[in-house]
């Protein structure tokens, strides 16, 4: 059952050092241990994870931003689940709009899933329509996301897939982006918890935790919570500053 909530920091290719980027993962995890109602995760480029690894505690654990679609082998360049999860990396993003941008499918990102799955690491998929012109179309994107993306997925493992719904339209980087509401927000998690329990029934359904993501700080992170239905939040910009993410973090632990 979804207890905790989850709160994910998308740090994208940022900070610029590795020094930086142990300083701020130092200073979120000196604090966020205190707020028992939330697990805190950074999802960090590759090349920072085997020492954020060994910072990182029951309070603040480590996840990646990308994964392999193929096990192991002749794949240059490339970074498999079991190498993430030699290294205690919890979580995975996956089908991360930006990724999505660079022309991965929803038939790619299953295969991604499937190995985070068999590795032990949690997948985080992304799922969002990039406008919301077009009529009720945009429910229609997102139910086909999650049909392809979780094709062929047992009862078993569906409980393990954390969902976050991220708007394109509402992203820090999208240009001409405008906010979404928690009334956008608490729509489309009622419609993916729908769609779920279509696929796989109504209690591996309300098992999955579904985040929301798109331009979330201090300010909007409560709202998303507490009217939006999210189980949590992954937030990007804001994740950058330690400072504005463990505000997130506590206004989400007030929550009941
Ligand atoms: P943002 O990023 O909070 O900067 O909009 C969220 C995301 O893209 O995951």
């Amino acid at each position: 059952m979804r207890k905790k909530k989850l709160i994910v920091g998308n740090w994208k290719m940022n900070p610029r050092t590795l020094p930086l980027a142990r300083t701020n993962f130092l200073s979120i995890k000196k604090a966020a241990s205190a707020y028992k109602n939330v697990e805190a995760v950074i999802a960090a480029p590759f090349v920072y994870i085997p020492e954020l690894a060994k910072l990182a505690s029951a309070g603040l654990s480590i996840g990646a931003q990308n994964v392999s679609a193929e096990k192991e082998g002749a794949f240059t360049g490339e970074i498999s689940a079991s190498m993430l999860a030699s290294l205690k990396v919890k979580y995975c993003i996956v089908g991360h709009s930006e990724r999505r941008e660079l022309g991965e499918t929803n038939e790619f990102i299953n295969k991604k899933i499937k190995q985070l799955l068999s590795a032990g690491i949690a997948p985080i998929l992304c799922v969002g329509e990039r406008d919301r012109d077009h009529g009720m179309l945009y429910l229609g994107t997102v139910k086909t996301q999650l049909e392809e993306c979780l094709a062929g997925i047992s009862k078993n493992m569906m409980g393990r897939i954390v969902i976050a719904y991220e708007p394109v339209w509402a992203i820090s980087s999208t240009a001409n982006r405008r906010d979404a509401t928690p009334e956008d927000c608490q729509e489309m998690h009622i419609y993916i918890r729908k769609v779920l329990a279509d696929m796989s029934g109504g209690t591996v359904a309300d098992s999955v935790a579904i985040l929301y993501g798109g331009s979330v700080d201090e300010k909007s992170a409560a709202g998303f919570i507490a009217t939006g239905g999210a189980d949590g939040l992954l937030p990007g910009r804001a994740s950058l500053n330690p400072k504005t993410f463990l505000a997130i973090i506590k206004k989400t632990n007030e929550l009941k």
